[in-house]
Parts: structure tokens; C-alpha cells; sequence
């Protein structure tokens, strides 16, 4: 299983180290994923289990993008997992599905890792499960379903940082459609928390875990990791 703590806009270089080196102490055996700011990036020396990534770049390896991130910077920390297409990308940020494929093919081409974020917003959700499989269908448009470094997370906009995760059901619902199509790992974000994790973890088809607000207190986080552990 994979679990994944996605930062966003949290954490500085000395919280991001402490949270790490207390992570990599454990020896857990899940596959653990960190997504720190880039400004807190290092050279981490991180159990195999372990990886830490990026949580958004500019498809270059270098050049004239002020403000941007590229891959050479990425590079300098062995950063080698990437998440795309996250909801806050995508409507907050203004990220078009053109310029999410650009990324992807991109990391795709570094061999990186992708963990590929799609979900549906509140009003799509309403309209029922045909309405949301079509817009998340959208979202993989230009999107190579088969590369082998792929992990697909289902976030259902409406549930990420409101504490108002998907029910049980409505998320086996759609990984199960969407593993029809995709071989890839599939995890499940949006609200998660430390006593959510273990039914949500149980879901057939749940390949783990993208969280947000609840990972960022690191003993919440282990907790999450040692749930994992022992499913
Ligand atoms: P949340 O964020 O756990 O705070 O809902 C999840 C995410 O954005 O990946």
C-alpha cells in the first residue's frame, strides 16, 4: 500500500527534515510518499521504502521560466515521484489539461514516478455516478494510462481540506470503474484522516492513500503508515 502526504503550502526546510528523519526511523515496510515545498528539499537518506518528491515542476530541464521549477533542480535531490494534475492545479491555480499532458509527458519521459490526481467537482458529483466517470474520464485525455510508473489518485474536489471525505461506496464505486481501464495503483484522497484510514484503506481496488491536512502532524502520519502495515 502507499500512503502519501501531500504538504501543499505547510511545513519549512527544519519542520520537513525533523518530519522525515522521524518517518525514516520507523522501518515501515508500506511504500510511504512525502511531498515537502520545494524550498524544503534535501538530500535525504531515506530507508528504500521511502521517497520524497516533488509536488508540482515546469516541464523543462532548465531554462527562462521565472518563479518556475525544473527537472535539473528536481534532479539535484534525487526527486524521482512527482504528483500532477492535483485538484488546487487545477482550479486554483488555472492548470489546463493541456498543460497537465506537457507535464506528464515530461516526467513520463524521466522515467519518474506519477501519482496523477482526478476527481470530480460538487455539482458533478450530484448529478450521479455517469456524470462523474465523464469528467474523470476527461482528465485522462492525453494522459498514457499504461505508463508503468503511474499511480492514479481519485480526489474528489469537493472532499479535499473540507473534512468531508466520500463515502465508502461512492469510492469503491469509481476505483472500480476505473480499474476496468487501468492497471495502475489507485488511491483514494480527500479528507482522509487517522480513523478513516483503515475502512478507507479496505476498499477493494484502494492501492493506499493521498492525504493532506491530517499528515501533517507527523504522528498522525505514522499512524496512518502503521494502519497500513497492518492490513
Ligand atoms: P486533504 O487533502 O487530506 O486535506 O483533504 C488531500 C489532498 O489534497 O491530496
Amino acid at each position: 500500500l502507499i500512503i502519501a502526504s501531500n504538504f501543499k503550502t505547510n511545513h519549512n526546510r527544519k519542520s520537513t527534515k525533523e518530519f522525515i528523519d522521524f518517518i525514516n526511523s520507523k522501518n515501515y515496510f508500506s511504500e510511504v510518499r512525502i511531498y515537502p515545498p520545494f524550498t524544503a528539499l534535501n538530500h535525504f537518506e531515506l530507508t528504500s521504502n521511502i521517497r520524497v518528491g516533488a509536488q508540482n515542476f515546469y516541464p523543462t530541464q532548465k531554462g527562462s521560466f521565472t518563479g518556475e521549477i525544473g527537472f535539473e533542480q528536481l534532479e539535484e535531490f534525487e526527486v524521482d515521484t512527482v504528483l500532477i494534475g492535483h485538484s488546487e492545479r487545477r482550479h486554483i491555480l488555472g492548470e489546463a489539461q493541456e498543460s497537465i499532458c506537457k507535464k506528464y509527458d515530461f516526467a513520463k519521459a524521466k522515467e519518474c514516478e506519477i501519482v496523477y490526481c482526478v476527481g470530480e467537482p460538487k455539482e458533478v458529483r450530484e448529478q450521479g455516478i455517469e456524470a462523474v466517470m465523464s469528467y474523470i474520464w476527461e482528465q485522462f485525455n492525453g494522459i498514457d494510462i499504461d505508463y508503468e510508473k503511474l499511480v492514479v489518485a481519485y480526489e474528489p474536489v469537493w472532499a479535499i481540506g473540507t473534512g468531508l471525505s466520500a463515502s465508502l461506496g461512492d469510492i469503491e464505486e469509481v476505483l472500480e470503474r476505473l480499474r476496468a481501464k487501468i492497471k495502475a495503483p489507485l488511491l483514494y484522497g480527500g479528507s482522509v484522516k487517522v480513523e478513516t484510514t483503515k475502512d478507507i484503506l479496505s476498499i477493494k481496488n484502494c492501492g493506499g492513500i493521498l492525504v493532506g491536512t491530517a499528515s501533517w502532524n507527523v504522528e498522525n502520519f505514522s499512524k496512518m503508515i502503521e494502519i497500513s502495515d497492518n492490513i
